[in-house]
């Protein structure tokens, strides 16, 4: 990673500046601790001024230096200063208007997830930046967990042998709101969607391109509830970062978009997942990741956690410690992440979630840069990559509008687009 100074680090405005927008400040306060600077935070861009001005505060008192200039627009914020590159933390209904204005402007672009609202919205955002030889990153956090990055060392280096079987059952959510009511509309997003790129990322990460599916989805709660309505934000510092935004969002509201997805995906490499997704089952929740192969499992934490994982090879005692570095005795974590997380491997680890959930956006900053500096290989989930978990996670809802097994290529395409095709009539697409 090249050392830029602050003067040389390239000017970088936040664009959407809710939960994730002020999230992403902790990634600069992360970096600068490192000693990295590859950008240098100009703008805080954002319809809603309160929001834009709210960030703008909190970057001038975490990270110092000049404030970020406050824009409404991207045309506000050109006029107002010097900018590169966007990091963009909208909605993802305006992923798509955004990237292409930006790369209008020769900007470069690193795109929440999901890439773009539908297949269709992700092709023009990749033939946006392929036409103004942008850099069209997707901020996928989720593989850049060190233990992640543990876990595909060993898979690589044959520690369980062929990877045959995934399973990843995610399961709990009741009738609850998740984070946000937008996260449940259909024509803004849908849970399916929110998390299910993040796992569609994890699966691929680990099992190589996914081909085919099939898949039943439902809607199984309609009505969502919403805990923190009315309630005062708590102010003994014990508020999560959304929370001022949900003492203000209605108690109850109607959910659109289906919440629940069981389906079976198989890979080129012959390796198949079952995948449940369910965001509102009641009872006992349920979470497991394990990939079975020719000479044993992987069983994998929670993102994030920094939980050990385990290998069980078959006749062997389970393992979960510093023997797992003997079957990938090569594998060390890339330049900034072991500087960022102040080692090059890990087994487990301990940080708060905020702390590691700052420093995996860090990272993700670094890989950005490296790819506007032109590295090789970056950015690492790039549009393509973003744009196949947003295919894989409607080839679940198209499967089950089609009745039949649907390939990831044709909905990455958009030659299946039934499910989405209200989306994108409301987008104009
Ligand atoms: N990777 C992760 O772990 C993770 C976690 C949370 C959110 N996200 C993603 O981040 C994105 C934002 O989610 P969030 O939770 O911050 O949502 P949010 O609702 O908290 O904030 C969205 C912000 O975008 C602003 N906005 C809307 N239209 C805009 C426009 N045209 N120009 C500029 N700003 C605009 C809104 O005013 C709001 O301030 C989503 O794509 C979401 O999936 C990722």
């Amino acid at each position: 990673m090249p050392q830029a100074t602050l003067a040389e680090a390239i000017p970088l405005a936040i664009v959407g500046c809710g939960g994730m927008g002020h999230r992403r400040l902790g990634g600069f306060v992360e970096l600068a601790q490192a000693g990295l600077t590859p950008f240098q935070l100009v703008g805080a861009c954002d319809p809603d001024l309160g929001n834009a001005n709210s960030l703008a505060d909190e970057a001038q008192a975490k990270l110092g230096g000049s404030r970020p200039v406050v824009a409404a627009t991207l045309d506000e914020l050109a006029s107002a200063t010097e900018v590169a590159a966007i990091d963009l933390t909208t909605t993802p209904r305006f992923h798509h208007t955004i990237a292409v204005d930006a790369f209008d402007r020769g900007w470069h672009v690193m795109s929440e997830k999901p890439l773009g609202l539908t297949s269709r919205a992700c092709q023009i955002m990749m033939q946006a930046a392929a036409r103004n030889e942008c850099v069209l990153s997707t901020a996928e956090n989720y593989r850049r967990d060190p233990i992640n990055r543990l876990g595909k060392a060993l898979v690589e280096a044959g520690a369980i042998g062929t990877p045959r079987l995934m399973v990843h059952h995610s399961i709990g959510g009741s009738d609850g709101m998740l984070i946000s009511v937008w996260r449940h509309q259909k024509d803004q997003s849908g849970v399916l969607l929110d998390v299910g790129v993040h796992f569609a990322d994890i699966m691929e990460f680990y099992l190589g391109p996914a081909t085919t599916m099939y898949a039943q989805t439902r809607l199984h709660e309609p009505v969502r509830r919403n805990r923190f309505a009315g309630k005062q934000v708590a102010t003994d510092g014990s508020a999560g970062v959304y929370e001022r935004w949900q003492t203000q969002m209605p108690a109850e509201f109607e959910a659109t978009a289906d919440d629940a997805a069981y389906a079976t995906i198989g890979f080129a490499s012959g390796a198949v997942a079952s995948y449940i997704e369910d965001h509102a089952a009641r009872g006992q929740g349920g979470w497991k990741r394990t990939i079975y192969g020719s000479e044993g499992s992987l069983d994998l934490p929670g993102d994030r956690s920094g939980r050990r994982l385990r290998i069980q090879r078959e006749g062997s005692e389970p393992v979960d410690d510093e023997a797992l570095y003997e079957l990938c005795p090569d594998f060390r974590l890339d330049e900034p992440t072991a500087r960022l997380f102040g080692g090059d491997r890990f087994f487990e680890y301990t940080n708060e979630f905020s702390t590691t959930d700052s420093k995996l956006l860090a990272v993700e900053y670094c890989d950005f840069a490296a790819a506007i500096e032109g590295e090789a290989g970056r950015p690492e989930v790039d549009g393509i990559q973003g744009a196949r978990s947003v295919a894989m996670a409607y080839a679940w809802m198209e499967s089950q509008v089609a009745g039949r097994a649907v390939t990831l290529d044709e909905v990455f395409d958009d030659h299946l687009h039934a499910y989405q095709a209200d989306i994108n009539e409301g987008l104009g697409l």
